[in-house]
């Protein structure tokens, strides 16, 4: 059970302090955004390089952009350790993923709550994960859509039937309020952003968050 905490609710004024005050997650999750794949802008890779040289822990970007072909693979070489693409806007993603593995990261893809899964199931050996919005991306704060809980059970099963080691990553409106049924339903990856960062002690809250994980993990 894996906390990923999102900066995008962190003070971006101090992004480095941030990234200390969460040492004790996983991963730290960082959302870029291009404002056309998303209609909000937030940074891109020279930010991302930045943070790598004062991040204590692996970073992991979740790019909601368009042309994630021609982007992805350069946050891999920069160093980020997990590079996740939208499936909605990638054009061929068996060769992003594998640009994205061969630069060393873990390659994902991310379906938005209107997608559907199945038709990409096939795609289960290219990546290391798969990443179900829990939110229509573009924003923290947003309400958790319970309705996305069918979808992460059925990246489950497939995951069982396909054998491999394939993560699966929840993202939006995650807290101690509704992490538990996405434990249940079969993640394993969480990513929070208000629910860490707005709280007095985002280390407390990623223990927290983790632990309640855990208590309710998958069968
Ligand atoms: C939304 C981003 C999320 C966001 C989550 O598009 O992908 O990572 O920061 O924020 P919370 O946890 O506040 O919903
Ligand atoms: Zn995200």
């Amino acid at each position: 059970m894996q906390i990923s905490p999102s900066i995008l609710s962190a003070d971006f004024a101090n992004l480095e302090r941030e990234l200390g005050a969460i040492a004790n997650a996983d991963w730290a999750h960082v959302d870029v955004m291009d404002n056309h794949f998303v209609p909000n802008l937030t940074l891109g890779l020279p930010v991302v390089e930045a943070l790598l040289k004062v991040s204590p822990i692996p970073i992991d970007c979740h790019l909601m952009i368009d042309e994630p072909d021609r982007w992805a693979p350069s946050y891999a070489e920069a160093g980020a350790k997990s590079v996740t693409f939208h499936i909605e806007a990638v054009r061929d993603a068996v060769a992003t993923a594998r640009a994205i593995r061969s630069a060393g990261a873990r390659a994902a893809f991310a379906v938005k709550p209107g997608t559907d899964f199945a038709p990409y199931e096939d795609l289960l050996p290219e990546v290391d994960m798969v990443l179900v919005m829990t939110v229509e991306p573009g924003f923290g704060g947003q309400s958790f859509m319970a309705d996305q809980m069918p979808k992460v059970r059925q990246v489950r099963e497939a995951v069982k039937r396909y054998g491999g080691e394939v993560w699966i990553q929840v993202d939006g409106g995650v807290s101690a309020d509704t992490i538990e049924q996405c434990a249940e339903a079969g993640a394993d990856v969480f990513v929070a952003g208000s629910a860490v960062y707005g709280k007095e002690s985002a280390a407390a809250a990623v223990d927290d968050l983790r632990a309640l994980a855990a208590a309710h993990a998958h069968g």
